[in-house]
């Protein structure tokens, strides 16, 4: 998928099921070499990031039978070196680092890829792992990493809360000797979930989701089968879709605590919300949305991943709203393709100011990012005319058929 023609001017009505999370389960697909028994993953989405992290556990030795439920044998890995074409692609492959160096005490990977949108460092994985006793050797954009015998438990103070760096400390500490903690961690959803599975295999984590987690090492893990949790930020898209198209969409499959941050902006925007076990209903009919004042935090703050879908709220809300974003540094770069489909957004520093508009109109844009690319799609549905949306690649990286998903609600979308 490269290129979508959207016809615009529709409202956005139904029910949509929320896949599994890319973010969850990018990490735990290259911790099942943490262990060399079988594991079975349901609620795996079909994404390309997905695809890819196979691909390389595939490379490595690892036996992988992705049907409805993925089965994985990583008993057979006798690579501990992930090939360049590869990582490049998706910046969630850093993981694969911890776990091939805390099983097979070695592990050699070139920097990782990903969504261009900031420096995006990967200092606090490396010294994390160093903490832990780890040999890290920094050459070439290459990481070659080694520890005679097992790493050892720390205590481990982050600097900066980091989704990415918790994941591969969290994941190395699982087989090292002794207790880990690490201190100012992050809290996000995606951390219990993958606490919970390393837990399944014979892990003894304690904490995640809190900003302490304390890890006491074991020697071996087992096989299990684990269930991904729900995409947070594909439901507040979902959401997101509705509120912009002043409709009426039900997500169902979600957690609906895992989103109170977004709710809470939502329902300030003027939506109804209801919400029950694994469902939110979100009505926004007859109903322009009021601009919002955001600031992106870590969890339970407002989520980075849902900085550019509100911005789309704000560019056809009532009255002004300013985005700050503290994540990433340069998650703007979307916003000239907003401004070319008529929104009045001036940008501030790292906040984004807009002036709202009743209707967007249809234009020629380029995604340059994941969430843009969600956005840019969703501005297409609501402006007047045919939007050609083009480097729609990024968009099957995180969103599961997103288009024939709001086809469904009443979109018009081809793929070209
Ligand atoms: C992950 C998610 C991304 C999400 C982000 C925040 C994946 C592949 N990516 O990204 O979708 O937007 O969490 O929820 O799941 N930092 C450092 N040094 C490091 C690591 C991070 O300085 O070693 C900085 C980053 O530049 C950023 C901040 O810490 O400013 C937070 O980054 P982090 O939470 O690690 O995000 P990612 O893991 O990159």
């Amino acid at each position: 998928m490269n290129k979508l023609c959207i016809e615009g001017d529709k409202k956005l009505n139904g029910s949509v099921t929320i896949s599994g999370s890319k973010n969850a389960a990018l990490p735990i697909l290259f911790m099942t070499i943490l262990t060399e028994e079988k594991i079975k993953i349901s609620n795996v989405p079909n994404l390309t990031d997905i695809n890819i992290a196979l691909q390389l556990l595939v490379y490595l030795g690892a036996k992988v039978n992705y049907k409805k439920i993925l089965s994985i044998d990583t008993s057979f890995i006798n690579i501990f070196s992930a090939p360049y074409d590869l990582i490049k692609k998706i910046r969630g492959s850093i993981w694969i680092l911890a776990p091939l160096l805390a099983r097979f005490g070695q592990a050699k990977i070139f920097l990782p890829g990903g969504c261009k949108i900031g420096s995006r460092p990967i200092d606090l994985h490396l010294n994390g792992l160093i903490k832990l006793g780890a040999t890290i050797d920094l050459k070439d954009n290459c990481i070659n990493a080694f520890v005679k015998g097992r790493l050892q438990g720390k205590h481990i103070l982050m600097e900066k809360i980091s989704v990415g760096a918790t994941i591969t400390i969290m994941s190395a500490a699982t087989l090292a000797q002794g207790l880990t903690v690490i201190e100012n961690a992050a809290r996000e959803p995606e951390i219990i979930d993958i606490a919970n599975f390393l837990n399944t295999l014979g892990a003894n984590i304690i904490g995640a989701g809190s900003n302490k987690i304390f890890i006491k090492g074991v020697s071996k893990l087992t096989g299990g089968h684990h269930q991904i949790i729900p995409d947070r930020i594909e439901t507040g898209t979902f959401l997101v879709a509705a509120a912009v198209s002043r409709g009426c969409i039900t997500c169902h499959k979600t957690e609906p605590k895992h989103l109170k941050s977004v709710l809470i902006k939502l329902t300030e925007a003027g939506a109804h919300i209801q919400t029950g076990k694994d469902w939110i209903k979100l009505d926004m009919r007859e109903k322009q949305p009021k601009a919002l004042n955001i600031c992106t935090l870590p969890y339970p703050g407002f989520p980075t991943d849902m900085q550019t879908q509100f911005a789309l709220l704000n560019t056809i809300a009532k009255g002004i709203g300013t985005i700050t974003e503290t994540i990433f540094e340069n998650r703007f770069i979307y916003i000239s393709e907003l401004i070319n489909m008529g929104a009045k957004i001036k940008i501030k520093h790292n906040s984004i100011v807009s002036n709202g508009i009743p209707q967007l109109c249809s234009s020629n844009v380029f995604c340059t990012d994941l969430r843009a690319a969600a956005t840019l799609v969703l501005a297409g549905c609501i402006a007047i005319g045919i939007t050609i949306v083009n480097q729609t690649y990024h968009l099957v990286r995180g969103y599961e058929s997103f288009p024939s998903k709001l086809n469904k609600l009443g979109a018009n979308i081809k793929i070209i």
